[in-house]
């Protein structure tokens, strides 16, 4: 039987379309589930699109272990994947989930992470910081924001002349270069 992913996102999904199509017709696992705690997330969209259950939950139902559990089991999920996922992951699921839940984060964890830094904040900081260098951490999710043990990043290189939009569009590249193989990876050791 593959390994069952579920991703929680919401925004967009680019990362999650790029882990989608990395898992189609894989012989070692499938997203299974998309869950959203934004009604209007693109995310949803491409959900529907890869006909694949994809649901807006409340963010009472996401902190809510007698929904959430019982929800996940239901799609035997072994793996979760944050990818633009901006709420706070309960104490309960990295209970469950124990080095089973990866985030991803744009910039060089630990500079530029914690609470209220994400999107084009943290792109905006960097460049506020003059940085020659960004890039994007993949690490395990504990329940502080970006905390958790990191497992891989990758650098680029920044030039005096990129606008935030300019660096998050290369640190984006870098995510989805890296994130879904990444995933793979770590299932592959959990066996
Ligand atoms: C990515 O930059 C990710 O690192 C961050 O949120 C953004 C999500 O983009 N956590 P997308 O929704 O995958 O397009």
């Amino acid at each position: 039987m593959p390994h069952s992913i579920a991703i929680f996102a919401s925004g967009s999904g680019s990362n999650a379309e790029q882990i989608i199509q990395h898992f189609t017709d894989h012989p070692l696992a499938k997203v299974t589930l998309i869950l959203s705690n934004k009604a209007e997330a693109y995310v949803l969209t491409r959900a529907k699109k890869h006909k694949i259950e994809g649901r807006y939950l409340s963010n009472a139902e996401f902190k809510d272990p007698d929904y959430l559990l019982p929800l996940l089991k239901e799609y035997q999920v072994d793996m979760i994947a944050l990818a633009g996922y901006l709420q706070l992951i309960p104490e309960f699921l990295v209970q469950a989930f124990p080095k089973r839940i990866l985030n991803i984060h744009p910039a060089l964890l630990p500079q530029y992470g914690g609470k209220g830094m994400y999107g084009s904040r943290v792109h905006q900081a960097v460049f506020n910081n003059y940085e020659k260098v960004s890039g994007m951490t993949i690490h395990y999710v504990d329940a502080e924001y970006d905390e958790g043990q990191i497992i891989f990043q990758d650098k680029v290189a920044l030039h005096s002349a990129d606008t935030p939009d300019i660096i998050a569009k290369k640190v984006l590249e870098l995510e989805h270069k890296h994130y879904a193989r990444v995933i793979e990876e770590v299932i592959k050791g959990n066996e």
